[in-house]
């Protein structure tokens, strides 16, 4: 059984018809066991901006980007097959689902992280073969490649070399990570096999058969 992260501004960045329904032909046509965690997307972004500029406090901002999360599951969960369509709140309602169904889908769980660790958490509490991480960036670079073009991408990386590289991002004001601190260290802890790769519909279907695409982290 795998866990498969798929990011918000991937599947719902525009949200439409045709972009939610060529992810769910890719999960349709994956006939195992598979935990779905979709991210907010351009939509969770928007509503914590406003919130924002009204002074709600992060906590409360991260609840209403879990609330747009959830929106998302529940969203795909009508496009596939064989899906809970109750959307778990908890990793102990997704395991008694994932019993029931073959696939759930679920977005965030409490504040203080993203969807990254959501789903890196879920991969640890099930004992999942591995965790997908489909993402807007092509792989785990050693810089960011929007500021530094000569940034070196990776094939394969330890866990503890992923954590060393986010740390390294998290610390610079303003710069967005390829998965947030907390999921690396999740999968350091637990050595998840991991693979971060651009999550689109044709690549997330190469990942689920099995093929090596994006970065491999290293258990
Ligand atoms: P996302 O996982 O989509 O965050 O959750 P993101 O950073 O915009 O997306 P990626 O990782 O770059 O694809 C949306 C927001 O919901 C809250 C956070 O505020 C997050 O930014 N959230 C989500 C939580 O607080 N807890 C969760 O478990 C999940």
């Amino acid at each position: 059984m795998k866990v498969l992260a798929l990011g918000g501004s991937m599947i719902f960045g525009d949200l439409s018809y045709e972009r939610v329904k060529s992810y769910a032909d890719v999960i349709n046509s994956h006939r195992d066991k598979l935990a779905i965690v979709v991210g907010g997307g351009k939509i969770s972004r928007e509503f914590i901006e406003i919130a924002r500029k009204f002074g709600a406090d992060e906590a409360s901002c991260d609840m209403l980007g879990i609330e747009i999360t959830r929106l998302n599951a529940r969203l795909f969960s009508l496009a596939l097959n064989n899906c809970s369509p109750e959307i778990p709140h908890d990793f102990r309602e997704a395991k008694i689902l994932l019993n029931i169904y073959e696939k759930i889908v679920m977005g965030g769980t409490f504040p203080g992280h993203t969807t990254d660790a959501t789903s890196a958490l879920l991969a640890e509490y099930l004992s999942a073969e591995q965790l997908l991480i489909a993402t807007s960036v092509d792989g785990v670079y050693s810089e960011d490649p929007v500021k530094n073009p000569d940034a070196r991408r990776y094939a394969e990386l330890t866990a503890d070399e992923l954590v060393e590289i986010v740390s390294r991002n998290e610390l610079r004001a303003g710069s967005s990570s390829v998965v947030d601190l907390l999921a690396g260290k999740v999968i350091q802890r637990s050595r998840i096999p991991t693979m971060i790769f651009k999550g689109t519909p044709e690549i997330v279907k190469k990942a689920l058969r099995g093929e090596r695409v994006g970065t491999i982290i290293l258990p």
